[in-house]
């Protein structure tokens, strides 16, 4: 039924989202205040530009300009890069590979669709470029999720109709992203967060080929 699979990278593939926090954190702490790991949770597929002003308004930072913002953002991924650059195959998700494989085996394509211009260094990391027919990230879209702009390119990318696509997604904005785009979305998390999903689970672990065929 559906003829192709797209899916989020980061807390979906990967969870990079404590390597984010680690260099925002840093960021903050240079500029004198701090922030929670629960205040980090909103940060969660946003982008990079939209994730500094949250924090900047956290910490009451106010009056710098698009120069100085453009020098944090940049120094925040120096270090988020250099953490990066240190992940292995090991730190793939569990479920995550083998569900991609068998989504190809099956004949569905598959594709990533994710707010990060980090990606083709992520996955070069893990080893998984090669499992993708498209890639679709931050270096190619121009409109943040909930926007289905990234959503859109991939199928597109792969030759299908959105109707006929799935969605993999940990963050709110992306399951917007996904419904906005009319494709069906698996919330990868909690229920009590993703409430928009048309179904959730806590893993790639815990999704299968004939969950995928109910949706
Ligand atoms: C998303 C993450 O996938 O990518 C966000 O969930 C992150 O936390 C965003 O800010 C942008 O990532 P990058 O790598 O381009 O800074
Ligand atoms: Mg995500």
């Amino acid at each position: 039924k559906y003829k192709a699979c797209i899916f989020d990278l980061d807390g979906v593939i990967v969870d990079t989202a404590v390597y984010h926090y680690k260099a925002w954190k840093r960021l903050a702490n240079e500029m004198g205040f701090d922030f929670t790991e629960h205040q980090n949770e909103q940060l969660k597929g946003v982008s990079r530009m939209a994730s500094l002003e949250l924090i900047l308004g956290w910490g009451q930072v106010t009056g710098a300009t698009e120069a100085e913002k453009e020098e944090m953002a940049t120094r925040k991924n120096l270090w988020y890069t250099d953490m990066i650059n240190q992940m292995t195959p090991d730190e793939i998700l569990s479920g995550a590979e083998e569900f991609v494989q068998a989504c190809r085996d099956a004949g569905i394509k598959t594709a990533i669709g994710s707010a990060s211009k980090n990606t083709p260094i992520i996955l070069a990391k893990l080893q998984l470029t090669q499992l993708f027919d498209a890639i679709v990230d931050g270096n190619s879209v121009s409109k943040a999720k909930p926007n289905p702009e990234v959503f859109l390119k991939g199928a597109e990318a792969l030759g299908v109709e959105p109707a006929e696509c799935v969605v993999f997604e940990d963050a709110v904005a992306g399951v917007e992203a996904a419904l906005n785009a009319g494709m069906k979305a698996v919330g990868i998390g909690s229920p009590k967060m993703l409430t928009e999903a048309d179904v959730v689970v806590s893993g790639l672990d815990k999704f299968s080929l004939e969950m995928l065929e109910e949706l």
